[in-house]
């Protein structure tokens, strides 16, 4: 073996870590802001894409980006106390009045024995929330998720959000902290305004 090949071979290994490990930032090109850093060239290329499609998400905070298009686990909002069946039935039927929305029969609401699937009427996708005690888990299921389905996911994952603040706020303090169906601590918090950050504008 030549030595230029030996010298090769001895450099492969870092290069498959650089290459894993090597982050990608996506600069908008209007405004040269940050828009997003990603670990790894797929995620890198999807954001590149959703860009194009939902235009330029610059306007707000320079970190902010969409979930990717594809799909998967969307986030999870951990909980510092819950109460699973409770919440479990009460989001069915939060799930249950967003049927109609934004026309009838658009999506159609499923309860599950661990929390709620909401399936789009396109039949290409599908939300499923789970509850348990690690959290409030958003998976996106579906291997092509149609565009549609995306613009209206966001608008069901809002309002699901918003009523499940309203839990954790116990309507408004009137319900006090130890019959709430589930409260959360910072972290809580703060993974329910990072998931708003990443939701495509209200098109509607
Ligand atoms: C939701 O889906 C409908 C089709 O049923 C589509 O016309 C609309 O643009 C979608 N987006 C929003 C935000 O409603």
């Amino acid at each position: 073996m030549s030595r230029i090949v030996v010298f090769l071979l001895l450099l492969l290994p870092q290069a498959c870590a650089w290459w894993t490990t090597s982050s990608f930032t996506y600069l908008s090109r209007s405004s040269g802001a940050k828009l997003a850093t990603t670990t790894s060239p797929s995620t890198f290329l999807e954001q590149r894409l959703q860009s194009k499609i939902y235009g330029d998400n610059s306007e707000g905070s320079s970190s902010s980006r969409l979930f990717p298009s594809g799909p998967g686990e969307l986030f999870n909002v951990p909980v510092k106390t819950i109460k699973p069946s409770g919440l479990r039935l009460s989001l069915a039927l939060v799930a249950l009045g967003l049927q109609n929305t934004p026309v009838q029969g658009a999506w159609v609401a499923q309860q599950e024995d661990d929390g709620v699937t909401i399936f789009w009427n396109d039949g290409t996708a599908a939300l499923n929330v789970k509850i348990s005690y690690l959290g409030i888990l958003f998976t996106r299921m579906g291997e092509e998720p149609s565009l549609p389905y995306q613009l209206n996911e966001s608008n069901v994952i809002r309002e699901l959000l918003e009523e499940i603040e309203d839990f954790g706020k116990g309507d408004g303090g009137a319900v006090e902290e130890t019959n709430r169906l589930v409260t959360f601590d910072e972290e809580g918090w703060a993974a329910i305004e990072n998931a708003k950050g990443m939701l495509i504008k209200d098109a509607n």
